[in-house]
């Protein structure tokens, strides 16, 4: 059970706000704020290097390694820490390697982040194939092992679009990946702490996430795995300590053994700190608890906005598909209109292309309005929501 109270009491934000915006990035729970403000009083009133202060916080650095490990189904040595989830995609792009005619497939709802980084392998000869998804946004797991050839050494997904909001079959494109000898890598940006995950079950090679969005961590904060037996083959693209060892005597250098070797120079201290609270967080609470609510309450949105005259939702038409975000558009209101007219009322949703261009050009559209609730909202929240976009719609038509 979700105890709603104690969640709404560690959100202040939600005295003032309908907060359905969690795809762009969530507000942190009050716990993960004091993780990192503590942190920080602490090195303000003794210094960053007090011996055994700077020995307890790289202790508890490794600690929370191991905690997102567990969390995700991997070992310790297989997390690299990083600053967020597209720094993380260009540690694989960057690090593998390529040679004239190897192919990457990506799917034709990626946002930015998971498509430019292995378009500019072009420059390296590497092809990049586009699969389009079907009606529904999902992979058809047949049109992909078409795309596939003996030259594909990789396929990129987001385990969940950011402008579509379809949830993708992770584990059989993985496994299907895998009969072919292609390696995996998924983007977990819109579902690390959202969805259960296990990257041993899943069988994907790389995984990338940030932490500040269904996981409600801090901004500049996320994790990458590399399965264990490839972490030789991935050349960090940056050097710097902790990640580099350095022969000084023979002029030469070599990176350490685990995912570590992502992490040159100093670690971002406060952001892994409030990375360890939110999963602490989010473990307290329980992924499947999270996961079912979350399912509830994009089921119910789904009804309620469907009571809006003249309103289109784009991405999976069948709710079974879908999972929180829920793009759409109202005729006769601009997105960006009705966002700054919701944003009076107190509701925070968001309007744009997400980047995610190839769902803008597929849907004939600019932009697009999206909702995206957690497991903080209510359901009493989406139907004032709801009701707030009709009275806004109603002025609209008036004038
Ligand atoms: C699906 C998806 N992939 C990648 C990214 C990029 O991640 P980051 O902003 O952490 O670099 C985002 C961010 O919005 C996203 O939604």
């Amino acid at each position: 059970m979700i105890d709603m109270r104690k969640i709404q009491q560690d959100m202040p934000l939600l005295e003032h706000y309908i907060y359905l915006n969690t795809a762009a990035a969530s507000a942190m729970p009050q716990p993960v704020v004091d993780e990192m403000t503590s942190y920080l009083q602490k090195q303000a009133s003794i210094g960053p290097y007090l011996p055994s202060f700077r020995q307890e916080t790289y202790a508890q650095v490794e600690r929370i390694r191991e905690k997102a490990a567990l969390f995700i189904g991997a070992t310790k040595e297989e997390i690299a820490f990083v600053p967020n989830g597209s720094v993380a995609i260009n540690y694989v792009a960057g690090g593998l390697q390529w040679k004239q005619g190897d192919e990457v497939i990506v799917l034709d709802t990626e946002m930015l982040s998971n498509y430019v980084p292995w378009l500019a392998l072009q420059q390296q000869g590497v092809q990049l194939k586009v699969l389009k998804t079907n009606d529904e946004y999902m992979v058809d797991l047949y049109a992909l092992e078409q795309l596939i050839t003996p030259q594909t050494k990789l396929i990129a997904f987001a385990h969940m679009s950011n402008a579509a909001g379809a949830l993708q079959p992770a584990k059989e494109i993985c496994q299907l990946a895998q009969q072919h000898h292609v390696l995996t890598l998924m983007n977990a940006n819109q579902t690390l702490g959202l969805t259960p995950m296990n990257v041993a079950e899943l069988g994907c090679d790389f995984l990338v996430a940030c932490g500040r969005k269904w996981l409600r961590g801090p901004e500049g904060s996320g994790i990458l795995y590399v399965r264990e037996a490839l972490i030789p083959t991935l050349t960090p693209i940056m050097i710097g300590w902790g990640s580099t060892q350095w022969d000084y005597q023979n002029n030469a250098y070599s990176f350490v053994e685990t995912a570590k070797r992502f992490e040159p120079g100093c670690p971002i201290i406060p952001s892994i700190f409030g990375l360890g609270a939110a999963i602490d967080y989010a473990n307290n609470i329980g992924i499947h608890h999270i996961y079912d609510r979350v399912k509830q309450l994009t089921n119910y949105l789904i009804e309620q906005l469907a009571t809006i005259p003249g309103i289109v939702l784009y991405g999976p038409q069948n709710s079974a598909h879908r999972l929180s975000i829920t793009p759409f558009n109202i005729e006769g209101l601009s997105p960006d209109e009705l966002t700054n007219a919701l944003a009076e009322h107190g509701v925070i949703i968001e309007a744009g292309t997400f980047m995610a261009n190839t769902i803008m050009e597929r849907n004939q559209i600019s932009k697009m309005a999206r909702f995206s609730p957690h497991y903080f909202n209510t359901f009493e929240e989406i139907d004032k929501a709801v009701s707030i976009m009709k009275k806004i719609q109603a002025k609209a038509q008036d004038s």
